[in-house]
């Protein structure tokens, strides 16, 4: 039995050789490569395929694995967004996500750079750059005396929820499904009245056509003034034109965005300032109040682990059961 690991990186390979000892019976060979129309030619022979990439998987990649009978693709992470599900369905394929590899990970980066945004700390690493060292007029705010509105409440949202309650905010929350485990911690509300009353709103759900940019010009204008935004979900969330604009007026005061809509442009690579073709990206990386990072919120070694491994072990099931009960129903 053999299955075929695309994307590897070197933070991976130490899960990866531990989950091999543990399961003998089972080849794995891997690759750097992330999965293309090319690459895919690379897993012929195998019975399945372990994947992570934040760029689409190429629908050719996909027609290419099925040609040579692979449909047994496991996702190393949660989002499901880069796939071309009907394409997948009608190639018979069977994918599973890994929908739970450490919701801390992400809720506590959401919750930093909150509270980066508070304490105004890009601000005052800007001004040592230039040997000002004075306190004023970067004065903060506290965490425990912000209205902190958590837009969907699953795995990530509601860790998310408890620690901001920790700092003693008060948590106010809006999602399709109410979590019982958040029953005492958070206010559940209307999305429209979770928009009037935060003065941070952090986003904890998934990119498909009813999130596409539902933080707008329109939902900006419901916002308090200066509120706060943190984006570790998914960048098309947000319009990032209208960002811009509420950033401008100082409808926003802040924003830390972990993910971008152009972000496959730029993230997770080396890239000379002068090549990026990304101009929302330029105009928001420079702003003072806005702290934007690679898509990293995810990126902990407990994280890694579990991605790896639980992916594998995802795949092995569907090679030998022709089920996983990680398998994502599109
Ligand atoms: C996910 O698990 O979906 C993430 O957002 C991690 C990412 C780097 C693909």
């Amino acid at each position: 039995m053999k299955i075929y690991v695309y994307g590897v990186y070197s933070d991976e390979v130490p899960y990866i050789k531990e989950w091999q000892n543990e399961h003998p019976e089972v080849t794995v060979a891997t690759t750097t490569e992330l999965l293309n129309e090319k690459s895919a030619e690379l897993s012929k022979g195998s019975n399945g395929v372990v994947v992570f990439q934040q760029k689409p998987y190429p629908d050719d990649a996909l027609r290419q694995l099925a040609a040579n009978g692979i449909t047994k693709m496991s996702l190393r992470n949660v989002g499901v967004d880069n796939i071309n599900h009907k394409l997948a369905t009608e190639l018979g394929f069977q994918i599973t996500n890994v929908p739970v590899y450490s919701p801390a990970a992400i809720a506590e980066f959401s919750v930093t750079q909150a509270l980066n945004l508070l304490r105004r700390t890009k601000e005052f690493y800007l001004k040592l750059g230039k040997g000002d060292y004075n306190w004023a007029p970067h004065i903060a705010k506290e965490m425990n005396k912000q209205i902190v509105g958590i837009v969907g409440t699953g795995n990530i949202g509601s860790t998310a929820a408890k620690i901001f309650a920790g700092f003693g905010a008060k948590v106010i929350a809006y999602s399709r499904h109410k979590n019982p485990e958040l029953d005492g911690i958070v206010e559940y509300v209307e999305l429209k009245e979770l928009y009037k009353q935060s003065t941070i709103i952090s986003l904890y759900l998934p990119h498909v056509p009813a999130t596409d940019k539902m933080i707008n010009r329109k939902t900006f204008s419901m916002m308090k003034d200066g509120v706060l935004l943190i984006n570790t979900a998914r960048g098309p969330l947000v319009d990032e034109d209208a960002l811009i604009d509420a950033l401008d007026t100082g409808k926003v005061g802040g924003a830390a965005l972990d993910v971008l809509t152009g972000e496959t442009k730029i993230f997770n690579q080396q890239i000379n300032e002068n090549e990026i073709d990304y101009p929302e990206f330029k105009s928001l990386v420079k702003r003072p109040n806005v702290l934007i990072t690679p898509h990293i919120a995810f990126y902990t070694d407990q994280a890694i682990k579990n991605m790896v491994k639980m992916s594998l072990s995802a795949n092995l099931d569907l090679i030998t059961t022709g089920t996983s009960d990680k398998l994502v129903k599109f």
